[in-house]
């Protein structure tokens, strides 16, 4: 099984690449590390949201799916691995070099869960020194977790936890929320009519930021999709909010966590407003689980 050990990165595909980076620094809080292309529509943008090289990745190339990039430790385990993966009749691909330095990572394996999201499962090379400096303080400490969307989340459960192995630590509805570490999940399924990243989620140190990004997108117009509210899964505070091209983002703070070994049977919540927002918000948009 592919020892998975943490969420690392995030590609999404936007239209406007100058645009959606605008929205990611001045509102988001991200700090741009880097660009490549020059030629519209084959341009890519690198963020960074706490010490890793990069965290998030905004591409204009449609040829390049959303992708969701999973650290792991053992490069030499990954050929053994993709063997294993085509013998269970799935399709994993090695990355090849180029690709692999396009993620400043040393090894990757490619695959897709059984509703189509792209996993890259990667080795990371070394991060730089340099520290986070965020464009402003939205209080980002990383990622938390994403949301993906899944067609058949049963089916789904079966190839996180049993080709990635993951744990579930909770299910609304149908959907399990998934933990590889100590996190109480690093990737939430929502039950869809189609696969893709449904959001993105980054970790804020405190109530007290999520609460203050609030007031930051309402003054800045930002759409707020959800929230403030608190998760009576995970216990986290959050805000969703919608940026360029539809993409969702949410802050979260004081998610529980488990320790590792231990391993509590999952809770299951109806799949129904409350057991996404305790204190009774509802989401302004239609795809909670739907
Ligand atoms: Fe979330």
């Amino acid at each position: 099984m592919l020892a998975v050990l943490n969420i690392r990165y995030v590609r999404l595909g936007v239209t406007d690449l100058d645009a959606a980076c605008g929205f990611a620094t001045r509102i988001a809080g991200l700090q741009e590390v880097g660009r490549l292309g020059s030629r519209p529509g084959s341009r890519a943008a690198y963020f960074r949201c706490d010490s890793q090289h990069h965290s998030l990745v905004l591409s204009e190339d449609r040829d390049s799916p959303q992708a969701v990039g999973f650290e792991t430790a053992d490069a030499a385990s990954l050929k053994v691995e993709a063997r294993r993966l085509s013998a269970l009749g799935l399709e994993p691909r090695i990355g090849t070099r180029d690709e692999c330095a396009l993620r400043n990572v040393s090894a990757m394996l490619k695959l897709d869960d059984p509703s189509g999201n792209r996993i890259e499962i990667v080795v990371p090379q070394r991060d730089t020194d340099a520290p986070f400096v965020p464009s402003r303080p939205a209080g980002i400490d990383g990622l938390a977790h994403v949301g993906l969307r899944s067609t058949d989340p049963a089916r789904d459960e079966a190839f996180w936890t049993g080709i990635l192995g993951a744990r579930v630590s909770d299910r609304v509805g149908p959907a399990p929320m998934l933990r590889f570490d100590a996190a109480h999940h690093r990737v939430a399924l929502m039950q869809s009519t189609r696969a893709g990243i449904h959001h993105v989620a980054f970790q804020v140190g405190t109530f007290d930021d999520v609460m203050r990004n609030w007031y930051f997108l309402k003054d800045s117009a930002v759409r707020v999709v959800f929230g403030p509210g608190r998760e009576p899964t995970s216990s986290a505070v959050f805000v969703y909010f919608e940026g360029p091209d539809g993409l969702l983002f949410e802050y979260s703070a004081g998610a529980k966590t488990i320790p590792q070994g231990a391993n509590p049977h999952p809770r299951h919540f109806p799949n129904a407003p409350r057991s996404f927002c305790m204190w009774g918000g509802k989401p302004d948009l239609t795809s909670f689980n739907q």
